[in-house]
C-alpha cells in the first residue's frame, strides 16, 4: 500500500511545528502540502514559519501556501503568551531564501490536491478551520474527496481560551461548525487528551543527543516550553502532534464515536464544542472523539517520530 497523502493546515505555532516534523519523517504518510491560517499568531508569521521551517529542513519540493488571514466569524486574539510574538517562541529560523510560497491560496491548493488524490487525501487540521471551511464553501464536492480529517480542537471538558471554548474552535466557530457538519469522516483530538500528556526534559535531552536539524529544533522548542511552564504558562503540551498520533498511532488513545457540533453564538458558549458522549441528542455520531491518552506511550512515540529524521 502506498503512503497516505496528507495536507497539514496549521497556525504554526510551537506545537504545530513539532507536529509538522513528526509527519514529515513518518514513513506511512506523504505530506503533499503545508497550508497556513491565522491563529496562534497573525497569518504573516504562521505562513513565514511554515516556509522557513520547510527550507530549513530541506523540504524544497513540498508546496507551502498562504491561507485565510481572517476567520469567517471573527474572534480576534492571538496566543502570543503561549507561542511568543512570532509563533516559534524565542527561536528564530533562518529566513527562507530559495523556497517560495505556492501561487495558490490554501483553500484552492486543498481542493486541487483532493481532486488529484482521487478521494485518498487526508487532512491534519491543527489550527482554526477557516481554510477548510472556505474550500468546502467554494467546492461542495470536496466532501466526497476528503478521506478523513484529523483535527486538534475543542473538548468535552471545557476550554482553554474561555471556560467553555478551546482556542482553535473559538477563533473561528463558524468554520468549525461547517467542517464538523460536512459529513466528512473526522477525528476530534481535543483538550480532553492533549492536556493529559506533556513532554519532559528527558525527551528533549534524547532529541538533542540525536543531533539532527529536526531533533535539535524540537529540543529547542521543548526547552522554550519548559521555561514557559516554569513561569506558570502552559506545559509542554503536544496538542497538534497528538492529532497526528490519532492518524498513525491510535493505540495511544481511547476513542468514542460521538455526535459533535459547535456553538457559534451565545455570550458564554461561543466556540464550545458540543460532544454528545452518551448519545443524548439521538443524532448519529459524526466524529470519533479522543477521550483518553496513554501519556507515556504517546511521548515515547513522538520522541521516536522526530528521531526518524536521522534516517
Ligand atoms: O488549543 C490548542 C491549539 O491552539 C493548538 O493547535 C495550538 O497550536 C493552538 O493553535
Ligand atoms: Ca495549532
Amino acid at each position: 500500500m502506498g503512503r497516505r497523502p496528507f495536507i497539514i493546515d496549521c497556525d504554526t505555532g510551537t506545537d504545530d511545528a513539532i507536529a509538522i516534523m513528526a509527519a514529515l519523517y513518518c514513513d506511512e504518510v506523504e505530506v503533499k502540502a503545508i497550508t497556513s491560517v491565522n491563529g496562534n499568531v497573525a497569518h504573516q508569521y504562521t505562513s513565514k514559519n511554515n516556509l522557513d521551517l520547510m527550507e530549513y529542513l530541506g523540504f524544497m519540493d513540498i508546496p507551502v501556501a498562504k491561507g485565510a488571514v481572517h476567520p469567517i466569524m471573527a474572534n480576534g486574539y492571538h496566543a502570543h503568551g503561549t507561542h511568543g510574538s512570532t509563533g516559534l517562541g524565542t527561536i528564530s529560523l533562518p529566513e527562507a531564501k530559495d523556497k517560495k510560497f505556492d501561487k495558490r491560496i490554501a483553500s484552492e491548493l486543498i481542493y486541487e490536491t483532493a481532486v488529484e488524490e482521487q478521494g485518498e487525501l487526508e487532512l491534519l487540521v491543527v489550527g482554526p478551520m477557516t481554510n477548510i471551511a472556505i474550500s468546502l464553501l467554494q467546492h461542495p464536492e470536496l466532501t466526497g474527496l476528503i478521506k478523513h480529517i484529523w483535527f486538534m480542537g475543542g473538548s468535552a471538558i471545557g476550554g482553554n481560551v474561555t471556560p467553555t471554548a478551546e482556542f482553535n474552535i473559538w477563533i473561528d466557530p463558524m468554520a468549525a461548525h461547517i467542517v464538523t457538519q460536512s459529513g466528512i469522516p473526522q477525528t476530534m483530538v481535543g483538550l480532553d487528551v492533549t492536556t493529559a500528556a506533556a513532554m519532559k526534559e528527558c525527551h528533549s535531552a534524547e532529541l538533542r543527543t540525536c543531533g539532527t536539524k529536526a531533533s535539535v529544533l524540537c529540543a529547542d522548542l521543548l526547552d522554550y516550553m519548559f521555561i514557559r511552564r516554569d513561569k506558570g504558562g502552559e506545559d509542554a503540551l503536544m496538542h497538534d502532534a497528538m492529532a497526528f498520533a490519532a492518524a498513525v498511532y491510535p493505540e495511544c488513545l481511547e476513542l468514542k464515536d460521538c455526535y459533535i457540533d459547535v456553538e457559534c453564538f451565545g455570550e458564554y458558549t461561543k466556540g464550545h464544542t458540543y460532544v454528545d458522549k452518551k448519545g443524548k441528542s439521538k443524532k448519529e455520531p459524526n466524529a470519533s472523539v479522543a477521550l483518553k491518552v496513554d501519556e507515556e506511550k504517546f511521548c515515547r512515540w513522538l520522541t521516536d517520530a522526530i528521531k526518524k529524521s536521522a534516517g
